[in-house]
């Protein structure tokens, strides 16, 4: 079977291969195992709660409709936890919308929310997520749409993917572009030919050229391929060994060598969306392929 709903989760298959399959928690529409012809692609941490009581650590969490902790006090998403409510929502699954690929879609809106999360953020959207399954890729489209008064907001596919060891990892195609490290509190330009990873890293970069496919190289092989559309920046995050060892739920402890985080989102700026509007972005994750050198496309 294609599609099964299950009371918490939804599970899709690959008609062509048994092996190739998806599985979608009702609760953030977090998806928490990607197999590609048996072979798992995400990270998912072995204390993620998978009850609802926390967002997955792990997985594709959603953030909106804020990234981080909203700084300004009078900001309307305020007083919002940590990366929205998306991620720790039950979304409402509406069904399989294609046959070949597989295709579901899930909705969220404010009849979804807990009462505190809707008397926090009173604005009438609906969030649409489309997500398909192909031989090769992952497709994960969102639209937002406004049915009420203005609002802002941020969206980010917080992407933990499965790795071999992060030390011998490279992230391609992000050179010459504006980064803010959250660590450091700073912005610059960056100037790495490829990304490298030897301690904790934490680093939003903004406004990537939308022809820019951004890499994920294991010793030399691209294990993924990110193309992005509507979503022009990119965190790129790991906890290293402190920080994952400060996290209850990062489970084991020497698993930040298996994981890395890299987000195609729209978190430097907030998108507006006037009363009657639709906001429209996706994310492809494709497998395998060639090294591509983009450093020359601005
Ligand atoms: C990343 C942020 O996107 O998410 C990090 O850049 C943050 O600063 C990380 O620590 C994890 O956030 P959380 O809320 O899932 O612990």
């Amino acid at each position: 079977m294609p599609v099964e709903d299950l009371p918490s989760k939804v599970i899709l298959t690959d008609p062509l291969d048994p092996n190739t399959n998806l599985t979608i928690l009702k609760y953030g529409a977090t998806i928490i195992s990607w197999k590609n012809h048996g072979q798992e692609q995400l990270w998912l941490s072995e204390e993620a709660r998978l009850d609802g009581s926390k967002p997955v650590r792990g997985g594709i969490p959603l953030v909106f409709p804020i990234f981080g902790k909203q700084k300004d006090p009078k900001h309307p998403t305020a007083s919002l936890p940590q990366h929205g409510f998306a991620r720790s929502s039950t979304w409402e699954f509406l069904g399989q919308t294609m046959e070949s690929p597989v295709t579901v879609q899930f909705g969220l809106g404010p009849e979804h929310l807990s009462k505190e999360m809707a008397t926090a953020w009173p604005f009438d959207f609906t969030l649409i997520l489309t997500i398909t399954l192909k031989e090769n890729s992952l497709v994960t489209n969102i639209s937002v749409a406004n049915e009420g008064a203005p609002f802002e907001f941020n969206w980010l596919f917080h992407t933990y993917y499965r790795l071999n060891d992060i030390t011998d990892t490279l992230v391609n195609n992000l050179v010459d572009q504006t980064c803010y490290d959250q660590l450091l509190t700073t912005s610059y330009i960056e100037k790495a030919p490829a990304i490298s990873f030897h301690e904790e890293f934490d680093r939003v970069y903004s406004q990537i050229n939308p022809a820019r496919t951004i890499q994920i190289i294991d010793k030399g092989k691209v294990l993924f391929n990110l193309h992005r559309d509507g979503l022009p920046d990119c965190v790129v995050w790991n906890p290293w060994a402190k920080k994952s060892a400060a996290m209850a739920d990062f489970m084991p402890k020497s698993a930040f060598h298996q994981m890395l985080c890299v987000e195609p989102g729209y978190v430097h700026s907030m998108i507006t969306l006037m009363p009657g509007e639709k906001w429209v972005a996706e994310q492809e994750i494709e497998l395998g392929g060639e090294i591509k050198i983009q450093a020359n496309i601005y």
